[in-house]
């Protein structure tokens, strides 16, 4: 199948590459001509373990292009799925469509008379499929379309795993020769095991919203259990473990931590309960776990304080990890982006590692300075923040490396045990114990 993948991002490249490498002949279309000729060179723009000789692999063997010529790649291709962002309108709530509708204008400006099959792997809210038809139906034939919803539930970090090893795969039509053709794409993964689901449109619009509210919901449960943990002298790893042994609750997502960020729970939260404003249908739920995880990231502002009696002035913080998540250089959302301003801007003197590098967020914002690997980081510290759960940072010798006598350790992570610090008369903090 000839497949073109509009948006070269964590989704588009991901899943791009991967259908190249089930055999499929695949170009990836990106505006951005940077990236592009970036990646037409090998450099792969993002971070995600084991992408680049993925991608080295398929350019060489021929299945696998990148262009910019969205023209000749949308006429010469079979299938287009749209991969390109759907972030949070600027000083608004629901999802920015104006990407998807800009290349859903273009796709209807340039095919003339090969059926093609339009898939939306963007998230987008409810009736957006229906909203693209009817650009895609204007002036031209309904035979020439078939607009499909196919969610993707990849996860940076562990993208390329989870597009191979899927645990379903999605696809919302009503039509039976699209379902085929889109089944037979599949059937690789479907016969490693993969669910394949056939849905409406709309539902698996709604299927993908739903669960990612879902899971947010369940990392909101724990960090407030885990407040309560702390006054009660429990620790929440034990509560994590006794509710996720329960098949019907399960571990996964039950671990508590930072504030959830990244690119997709905090846009397509807010995103869901909007959309349901607009049916005039109150999400409650989901409209409380956003303002609980809003002030997750105050709370732990507040015990920094606390940690620090409230001496923050000229202390010298070191934050391991700024990602919102292990394993992505992807700073959108992330929590820390909110900490380390604020208390920058209250005269603490930031020392930043993350493995993937130095963020430009932080290069505009004064004492924050980012060291080029964790024994500078932390060398001076009064205090360490474990921000983000590398593997680097789980096995580290802080009383060797670190100058100072009375440092102190917040672990939002829970990376360490409480007792191991305490037997080594450090100083330790964790979440929920
Ligand atoms: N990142 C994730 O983990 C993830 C997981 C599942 C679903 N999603 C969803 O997938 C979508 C894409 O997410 P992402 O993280 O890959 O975004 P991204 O920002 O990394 O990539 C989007 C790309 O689209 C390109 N683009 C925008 N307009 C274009 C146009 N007219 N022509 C060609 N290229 C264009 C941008 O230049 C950018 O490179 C979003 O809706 C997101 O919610 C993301």
């Amino acid at each position: 199948m000839k497949l073109c993948m509009i948006g070269t991002g964590y989704v588009g490249l991901v899943s791009g590459v991967c259908f190249a490498d089930l055999g499929n002949e695949v170009v990836c279309v990106d505006k951005d001509l940077n990236k592009i000729e970036k990646l037409k060179k090998g450099i792969i723009p993002i971070y995600e373990p084991g992408l680049e000789e993925l991608v080295k692999k398929n350019q060489k063997n021929g299945r696998l292009r990148f262009s910019s010529n969205l023209k000749d790649c949308i006429i010469k291709s079979d299938i287009i799925f749209i991969c390109v962002g759907t972030p949070t309108k600027k000083n608004g709530r629901d999802a920015d469509l104006t990407q998807v509708f800009n290349v859903t204008k273009k796709i209807r400006s340039y095919i003339k008379s090969k059926f093609k099959i339009v898939i939306t792997k963007s998230t987008v809210p409810v009736t957006t499929g229906d909203q693209i038809e009817k650009i895609l139906f204007k002036n031209k034939s309904k035979k020439l379309f078939s607009v499909v919803s196919n969610p993707e539930f990849l996860r940076e970090g562990e993208a390329i795993r989870d597009f191979i090893y899927p645990d379903r795969i999605v696809i919302g039509t009503s039509n039976d020769k699209t379902n085929k053709i889109l089944k037979n794409l599949y059937s690789p993964l479907i016969s490693k095991g993969a669910k394949y689901i056939n849905t409406t449109r709309r539902a698996s619009e709604l299927i993908k919203y739903a669960s990612n509210a879902f899971l947010a919901t369940k990392i909101t449960f724990i960090n407030e259990i885990a407040n309560l943990c702390e006054k009660t002298n429990i620790n929440v790893e034990d509560i994590s473990i006794g509710m996720g042994l329960d098949k019907r609750i399960g571990g996964r997502f039950l671990r508590s931590g930072p504030a959830y960020g990244g690119s997709c729970f905090p846009k397509d939260t807010k995103s869901i309960v909007t959309t349901a404003d607009k049916f005039k249908v109150n999400l409650s739920l989901i409209k409380t776990v956003i303002k609980s995880n809003k002030k997750r990231t105050l709370l732990l502002l507040n015990k920094v304080n606390e940690i620090l009696k409230g001496k923050i002035k000229n202390k010298n913080i070191c934050f391991l990890g700024v990602t919102f998540k292990a394993n992505t250089d992807d700073m959108r959302d992330s929590s820390s982006l909110i900490m380390i301003p604020s208390l920058a801007k209250k005269g603490a003197k930031i020392n930043y590692y993350d493995p993937s590098g130095e963020k430009n967020f932080f290069k505009k914002i004064k004492n924050v300075i980012f060291s080029k690997n964790i024994k500078s980081a932390i060398r001076n510290s009064d205090l360490v923040i474990i921000h983000t759960e590398w593997n680097d940072f789980k096995s580290i010798n802080f009383k060797s490396l670190i100058k100072k006598k009375n440092f102190v350790i917040y672990d939002m992570r829970n990376i360490y045990s409480s007792l191991k610090m305490k037997k080594d008369k450090i100083k330790y903090f964790g979440i929920g114990r």
